[in-house]
């Protein structure tokens, strides 16, 4: 039955069959097509897919250089079982119920190049199994149920450039698994079941050149994993919803061109990690949480001309992100939450011609300016960004309108700060001072400090810039006086304004008794009232306070010397006890137990010294 190709082609192989039938007779060679399988002379193709066939089928002709035998019920392959096919090339066996491979079930296929084992039942691969695959370049044995790589189970395989081993259940590859893939230049792996990157293996593999492992299941890539694969140009990490973190040197020894590490949870761009790699030229982050892209921590990358961040969380990119980026040319970070681009984050607008920004909430206003100038140079995937803020603009896109219209639409405000009056503030020494600085804009400017030194702020420390723009000195010293200048910027200008701060230091002799240094309840005036500032208490508070303690003191020490009068009066008829009775209040209304160690406990006896 050949159901699958056409009748002419069938009557064919029988004419060749017919012609070749007397040359091949000296040679024993047999020409038969088995009935479940159909033969396509010539291409000598021998397609025996989907055959029910429960084992290879009998009287295969010898010639045949592809023999497909998927979609079969094949379970097992015995040995030496293909050793007649001399000349075969592909041998396909998907889809079948192979459970088992003899050793040496393949010696013979000694001109096979591609052999596809996927979508079997293998669990395990003995060693031995590939004997006589001299010139294996393509092995398929994804798909399986294989837990195990034993040592030397690809020893055989000296030509093969590669394999496909993902869809598979690996606990365990073992440290010379790999010995013997001399050839091995690309490896697809599925370590979902592995604890660790079986970075020991891999150290067997010294021509690989791209490596993709899947499902990771491991939280953090540890130090040096791929340290011996030197010749490594493509490494693709996949699918691993638990990876969060890259250790510093996860990337060890590693001289990669293109990384690609999508679908995990990375919340940053693994910035350390990443440094050394400075052939690197296309880089890979999409699908992972993360949220920014810091500035200026690119710059060793300094080939880098591609850099994908689709689907991902980016809110923002810094300024001067890809700075030290010369051949920067193609930023994909479509699907984001971006509100902005600005043309600082880049090196140099020249060379960048590929932007995909589409699905992002970008704001429309000057900062995408330069992207309207760009957009004939502009390569957008199809995809020209859009942007959601202007009802004139909404759901727009770069192409519908010209540069001159957008200038007029794309407009932002320069920040202005808006409680201009000049601000003092003198406080005394421990004291908390808070300064308030509002700016407005469009965008929104951001607000920084400079110190009296003219230094930038953050947002810890004794004296602090907070997040909402408010400068905050806790516990004032008098080194701390100076002015401050509050910064308002955003892309449309800067502007800033000097708050000054005095702060008086302790008197030496201080006529309040006490006091709590740095102690403050009252948080420091608003920055309309300038001048001194209260003390945290009152002086009559202070005196109330001391009275009261005074007065109980006194009370106490009176009561003990009139306790010595009385002892000293009754000096003679000294009683060294004193004992103290009294009914418990339970004992009045509780049951017949209590009264009855009531002698007990009702009975206080104090010895008097
Ligand atoms: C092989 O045979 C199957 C089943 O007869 C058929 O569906 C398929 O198209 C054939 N393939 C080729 C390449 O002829
Ligand atoms: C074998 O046949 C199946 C079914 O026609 C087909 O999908 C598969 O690609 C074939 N294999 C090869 C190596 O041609
Ligand atoms: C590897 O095998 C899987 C599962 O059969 C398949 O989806 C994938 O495309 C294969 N990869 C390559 C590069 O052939
Ligand atoms: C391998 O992992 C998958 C899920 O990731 C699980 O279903 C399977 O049981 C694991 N196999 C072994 C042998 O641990
Ligand atoms: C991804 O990371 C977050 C914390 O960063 C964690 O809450 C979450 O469970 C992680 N997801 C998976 C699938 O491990
Ligand atoms: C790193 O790779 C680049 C090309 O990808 C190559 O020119 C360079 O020599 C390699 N460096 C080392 C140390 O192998
Ligand atoms: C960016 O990636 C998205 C999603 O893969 C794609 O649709 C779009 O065309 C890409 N944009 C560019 C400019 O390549
Ligand atoms: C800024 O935040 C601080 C604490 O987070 C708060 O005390 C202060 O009142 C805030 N200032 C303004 C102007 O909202
Ligand atoms: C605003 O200030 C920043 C530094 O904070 C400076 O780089 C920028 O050029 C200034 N912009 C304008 C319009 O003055």
């Amino acid at each position: 039955m050949c159901m699958g190709t056409p009748i002419h082609q069938r009557l064919r192989w029988g004419t060749l069959y017919l012609m070749a039938a007397g040359a091949m007779f000296t040679s024993g060679m047999r020409w038969e097509c088995p009935t479940s399988c159909c033969c396509i002379v010539e291409r000598l193709e021998v397609n025996c897919s989907a055959a029910q066939v429960p084992t290879v089928p009998e009287g295969l002709p010898q010639e045949a250089k592809l023999l497909n035998l998927t979609h079969n019920s094949i379970k097992t392959l015995l040995r030496h079982q293909f050793h007649m096919f001399t000349q075969l090339l592909e041998l396909d066996l998907s889809d079948n119920l192979v459970g088992a491979i003899d050793v040496e079930a393949f010696v013979g296929l000694r001109s096979l190049m591609t052999l596809r084992l996927s979508r079997n039942h293998l669990k395990i691969v003995p060693v031995g199994a590939f004997a006589g695959l001299t010139n294996l370049q393509f092995l398929d044995i994804s798909r399986n149920e294989i837990l195990v790589f034993l040592d030397f189970t690809f020893r055989d395989l000296a030509k093969l450039q590669f394999m496909n081993v993902t869809d598979n259940e690996l606990v365990f590859i073992a440290h010379q698994a790999f010995s013997g893939l001399n050839s091995l230049q690309e490896l697809h792996l599925d370590a979902g079941n592995l604890t660790a990157v079986p970075t020991e293996a891999f150290a067997q593999l010294n021509v690989l050149r791209s490596l993709h492992l899947l499902r990771i299941g491991i939280t953090t890539l540890h130090n040096y994993a791929f340290c011996h694969l030197s010749q490594l140009k493509d490494l693709v990490i996949s699918k691993c919803p638990r990876l969060e973190m890259l250790s510093a040197n996860s990337l060890f020894g590693l001289n990669l061109t293109s990384l690609t590490i999508q679908f995990c949870n990375l919340t940053a761009v693994p910035y350390v990690p990443l440094r050394h790699l400075v052939y690197l030229v296309f880089l890979d982050l999409s699908y992972n949480p993360i949220t920014y892209i810091h500035g200026n921590l690119l710059g060793d990358l300094l080939r880098l001309h591609e850099l994908r961040l689709i689907g991902c969380s980016l809110k923002h990119i810094e300024f001067g992100a890809f700075s030290g980026l010369v051949h920067f040319k193609s930023l994909n970070v479509s699907t984001n939450l971006l509100t902005t681009l600005e043309a600082g984050v880049f090196h140099s607008l020249d060379s960048l011609n590929i932007l995909g920004l589409d699905n992002n909430p970008l704001t429309c206003d000057c900062r995408l300016l330069w992207m309207a100038k760009k957009q004939h140079f502009m390569d957008f995937g199809g995809n020209p960004p859009t942007c959601t803020t202007s009802v004139q603009l909404q759901s727009w896109t770069f192409l519908d309108l010209s540069e001159l219209e957008l200038q007029s639409l794309l407009t932002c405000r320069r920040s202005r700060i808006t409680n201009r009056k000049p601000q003092q503030m003198r406080v005394d020494q421990g004291h908390t001072v808070v300064f308030y600085c509002n700016a407005e804009g469009e965008p929104l400017p951001s607000v920084t400090w400079l110190n009296p030194q003219l230094k930038p702020l953050s947002p810890i420390g004794r004296i602090r810039a907070l997040s909402n723009g408010t400068l905050e000195v806790r516990f004032a010293q008098p080194q701390d006086s100076g002015i401050y200048l509050c910064m308002a910027s955003n892309a449309a200008g800067n502007d800033s304004l000097p708050f000054s701060l005095h702060v008086k230091a302790f008197p030496p002799s201080s006529k309040i008794p006490f006091r709590l240094k740095g102690w403050s309840l009252i948080p420091s005036a608003p920055p309309d009232i300038t001048g001194n500032h209260k003390h945290p208490f009152d002086i009559k508070t202070l005196l109330i306070a001391a009275t009261i303690g005074f007065l109980s003191f006194f009370s106490s020490v009176s009561i003990c010397f009139l306790f010595m009068l009385f002892w000293s009066k009754s000096r003679g008829q000294i009683k060294h006890t004193a004992t103290i009775a009294y009914v418990p209040r339970s004992a009045v209304t509780n049951s017949n137990a209590v009264m009855s160690n009531r002698q007990e406990t009702s009975r206080f006896t104090m010895k008097l010294m």
